[in-house]
């Protein structure tokens, strides 16, 4: 193998190639000589990628292009017995790397062949590579763990993680639910591709994001092999299991469509699940090509959660949703999914834009239009002196990110900034964004920009009103 320091000599001559050869000889004893930057400088990744809203979540020095999770479930027993594999490419040289997980014991980690030493702090999984790790180099992380993955409880008091229901789990990741069940780099800027390999009870039904793959029954057990071939945010990762009645489609415009319903929801959801075709071909025509190759819903009896969840490809929702829920759901896959935020105080892009399409669904189907639910009393129609206009729409802190300001609020800006920017502008202004972020992160400042690029407008003040200043505008 050639070291970097004969590398290095080889490509210098005369003085400098003496230079080199003493800076060699000295280098026996100090291996890494400081400054000299053809030495391999190892450290720690770091263990947190400073969201002040979720300062443990993810992690630096390495970036993951793909988590394979193989597992076996039994509702019964609540045990899980797990090995994830985590194929990674490192972004600096690494003695020490972290990883996020809150999930059950772990019996054995390997970074490549090689055993490696690993402690748990929190849901710091801290991995001691032995090799070492260089720059540039992918590498594997293979975590085999076991026991009851847990429920995590959110700053808001919501739940989420690996929640438990009558006949399987109820699984949402957002915003800190995922490293309940798979060690991850839980951060929305670092996607990835998954594999989900799950083997349950024969009876029960596995409905993980993407395609699935196979369905394999053997001795009582059957095996779904899920695949997400889109990269992916950690958060938007789901496995939901228990019994299901599945369907497949094909919506008028060519998309997929996946949908499974607790049988006990059928009749109540049908509603909502019959419009899932429109709803997708109507979005694709205001927001441009539907981003990934699968579309679905997944409908479960998950009382205690409460809430639905953009998983990705396919929505999950905790109980039997109306037709304006599962509208919101299936807009964020353009708004959330595909381009995602890469801090949690921009959660206004995902659920403004979310919202705001249910504004427009609603329209397009003969209900109140978008001005109408822009004045109404739970929007634009609130009293100048209700506590809703005191929180900052582009920083709501992390007890009210799913609070109505970034709903509301982030709706009526993007309606304000319709009748600011007109139609053309407008309309071109969401198709571009999601193009030109597709499958990557964007954030506030990006949006205000593209936004004052496609206007050909001066937007600061604009946007400073609907976005970081408190009380209800009054002009803009
Ligand atoms: N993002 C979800 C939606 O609006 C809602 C959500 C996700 C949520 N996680 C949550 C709401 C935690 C409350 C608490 O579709
Ligand atoms: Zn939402």
């Amino acid at each position: 193998m050639t070291s970097s320091r004969s590398r290095r000599a080889a490509r210098l001559g005369g003085a400098a190639l003496a230079a080199a050869l003493l800076t060699a000889t000295q280098a026996t004893t100090a291996l890494a000589a400081p400054g000299d930057p053809g030495e391999p400088r190892y450290s720690a990744g770091a263990p947190s990628l400073g969201d002040p809203y979720f300062p443990d979540q993810g992690n630096g020095g390495y970036d993951v292009r793909h988590y394979d999770v193989t597992f076996s479930y039994d509702p019964a027993t609540k045990v899980m017995d797990a090995t994830t594999v985590i194929t990674a490419v490192a972004t600096q040289d690494l003695d020490q790397f972290d990883l996020d997980f809150r999930g059950p014991q772990i019996t054995s980690l390997k970074v490549g062949k090689h055993p490696a030493a690993y402690r748990r702090d929190g849901q710091e999984l801290v991995v001691t590579p032995r090799p070492k790790l260089k720059t540039g180099e992918t590498f594997t992380v293979t975590v085999t763990y076991a026991g009851t993955p847990p429920v995590v409880t959110d700053p808001d008091g919501s739940i989420e993680g690996w929640v438990p229901t009558d006949d399987g789990a109820f699984v949402p990741g957002e915003p800190q639910g995922a490293p309940a069940w798979l060690p991850a780099n839980d951060s929305p800027a670092d996607k990835a591709t998954f594999t989900f390999r799950a083997t349950v009870p024969e009876g029960v039904t596995v409905v993980g994001n993407g395609r699935l793959v196979s369905r394999t029954t053997a001795d009582g057990t059957t095996t779904f092999v899920w695949d997400s071939a889109e990269p992916m945010a950690t958060y938007l990762a789901t496995v939901t299991l228990g019994n299901f009645v599945v369907n497949e489609t094909t919506t008028p415009g060519g998309i997929p469509v996946y949908t499974a319903v607790d049988p006990r929801l059928v009749t109540q959801s049908a509603a909502a699940v019959a419009r899932i075709p429109d709803i997708l071909d109507y979005f694709s025509s205001i927001f441009g090509p539907y981003p990934f190759n699968q579309a679905g819903a997944i409908i479960d009896r998950a009382p205690n959660v409460g809430y639905a969840l953009e998983s990705q490809t396919k929505p999950i929702f905790s109980s039997a949703p109306g037709v304006g829920t599962m509208a919101h759901e299936l807009a964020h896959q353009w708004y959330g999914d595909s381009v995602s935020v890469g801090k949690w105080s921009d959660i206004w892009l995902n659920e403004g834009f979310a919202t705001y399409a249910t504004w427009l669904w609603t329209e397009h189907t003969g209900g109140a239009t978008a001005q109408q639910t822009f004045n109404s009393a739970g929007n634009y129609g609130r009293a100048a002196t209700s506590s809703f206009w005191q929180i900052v729409t582009a920083d709501p802190g992390p007890e009210d990110m799913f609070g109505n300001v970034p709903y509301n609020r982030g709706a009526m800006t993007l309606h304000a900034l319709r009748g600011k920017i007109g139609d053309a502008a407008f309309f071109t202004l969401i198709k571009d964004w999601a193009a030109q972020h597709r499958y990557g992160n964007a954030g506030t400042a990006d949006f205000i920009r593209a936004a004052e690029k496609v206007s050909g407008m001066d937007l600061k003040a604009f946007f400073d009103v609907w976005l970081f200043q408190k009380g209800k505008p009054a002009s803009w």
